[in-house]
C-alpha cells in the first residue's frame, strides 16, 4: 500500500493525506533526520510558522541541503496588521531561502478581537492578499481554535484553507470540517493526535501492558478516515514518529461510525 493524496480544496494542489507540523521538530537532537526522513518516505506538505521558534530555521537548512524545495510549504503569522504580515512574509521567505511560499495563514485567529484586527482595513488579511498579488505566496488560509470562527472563515470565501484541532479528543470539530470541504475550502488537522502532553501519557500506558484501541496509530486513522480532511499534520521529533506514522498512514482501513465512537468513548477515559 502506498500514501494517498487529497486535494488541498480548491487551490489545484494536491498532497499526501498525511502531512507534517513542525511546530517543536526543531526541540530535538534528530530535528534535521525528523524533516529529511518525512521528505525520504514521501511526506510532501509540511507546517511551520513565524512563531514557531527555530521552525522556519530548521525548514530553510533542509531546503539548502537538499538543493531546493520539494515540498508544499505553509507558514503563518500572528500579526494582525497589513504591514505586520507583509514583514513577516518577507522574513519567511529569507529564513527558508526560497523566493515562493505556498500556503501563508493568518495564525491563531481565536477571539473575535483578533477576528476584528485581521479583517479590518489595512490588517492582515489584506497585506497576504498584497503579498499573493506580488507574486511571495500562493494561497492564504487561516488557523484557529475557535469553531464558530472557524466557520466565519469559512463562510467569508477569504480562505483558500482553514487549520483547526480534530480528533478523537476534539470530535466537536467534525462539522465544521464538513462545511470547509462543501465549500472547496482544504482543512488542515492540527493535533490529530491529541497533542504531545496526552501522546506522552498513551506511550506511557502502552509501555505499561495497556492494548486498548487508543494509540497513535489509531488516533491518526481517525483522522484519515474522514474524507473531508485534506491532510492531517501530527507533529514529530523523531525519525521513529514519522516511520510509524508513515506505516499507519500506508495501509490502513477507514474507520467505520462504531469504531470511531469506540475511540472518541475511550480517548475521553484516558486519564480516568
Ligand atoms: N495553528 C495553531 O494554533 C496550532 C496549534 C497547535 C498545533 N498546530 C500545528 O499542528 C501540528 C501538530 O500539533 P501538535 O504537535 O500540538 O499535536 P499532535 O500532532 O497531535 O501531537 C504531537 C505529539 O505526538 C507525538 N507523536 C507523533 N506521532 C507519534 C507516534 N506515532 N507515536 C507516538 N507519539 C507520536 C509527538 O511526539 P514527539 O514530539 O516526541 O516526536 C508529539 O509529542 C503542530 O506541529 C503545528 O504545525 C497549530
Amino acid at each position: 500500500m502506498a500514501l494517498r493524496r487529497r486535494q488541498l480544496g480548491n487551490t489545484g494542489i494536491s498532497v499526501v493525506e498525511l502531512g507534517l507540523g513542525a511546530m517543536d521538530t526543531p526541540h530535538s537532537p534528530q530535528a534535521v533526520e525528523t524533516v529529511m526522513s518525512a521528505l525520504d518516505l514521501g511526506i510532501d506538505f509540511i507546517d511551520t510558522a513565524r512563531g514557531y521558534e527555530g521552525s522556519e530555521h530548521l525548514l530553510g537548512r533542509v531546503i539548502r541541503e537538499r538543493g531546493g524545495k520539494t515540498f508544499v510549504a505553509a507558514s503563518k503569522t500572528f500579526s494582525h496588521t497589513a504591514n505586520g504580515s507583509q514583514w513577516e512574509i518577507d522574513k519567511s521567505l529569507s529564513v527558508l531561502g526560497v523566493p515562493f511560499i505556498d500556503l501563508y495563514q493568518l495564525h491563531d485567529i481565536s477571539t473575535e478581537r483578533a477576528w476584528d484586527e485581521a479583517m479590518a482595513d489595512g490588517g492582515a488579511l489584506d497585506g497576504l492578499k498584497t503579498a499573493q498579488y506580488r507574486g511571495l505566496i500562493g494561497h492564504i488560509g487561516i488557523s484557529t481554535h475557535d469553531l464558530a470562527l472557524a466557520r466565519r472563515a469559512i463562510e467569508s470565501g477569504e480562505f483558500a484553507t482553514v487549520m483547526v484541532e480534530h480528533s478523537a479528543f476534539f470530535p466537536e470539530s467534525a462539522p465544521v470540517i464538513e462545511l470547509a470541504a462543501e465549500r472547496g475550502v482544504g482543512v488542515i488537522v492540527m493535533r490529530p493526535v491529541g497533542g504531545s502532553g496526552r501522546t506522552s501519557a498513551m506511550r506511557g500506558r502502552i509501555e505499561r501492558g495497556y492494548t486498548g484501541p487508543l494509540t497513535p496509530a489509531n488516533l491518526l486513522r481517525y483522522v484519515l478516515s474522514n474524507p473531508a480532511v485534506s491532510v492531517a499534520i501530527p507533529g514529530a521529533r523523531f525519525p521513529s514518529r514519522i516511520i510509524e506514522n508513515v506505516a499507519t498512514a500506508s495501509d490502513y482501513t477507514a474507520m467505520d461510525e462504531p469504531e470511531r465512537r469506540e475511540l472518541e468513548a475511550e480517548a475521553a477515559r484516558l486519564y480516568e
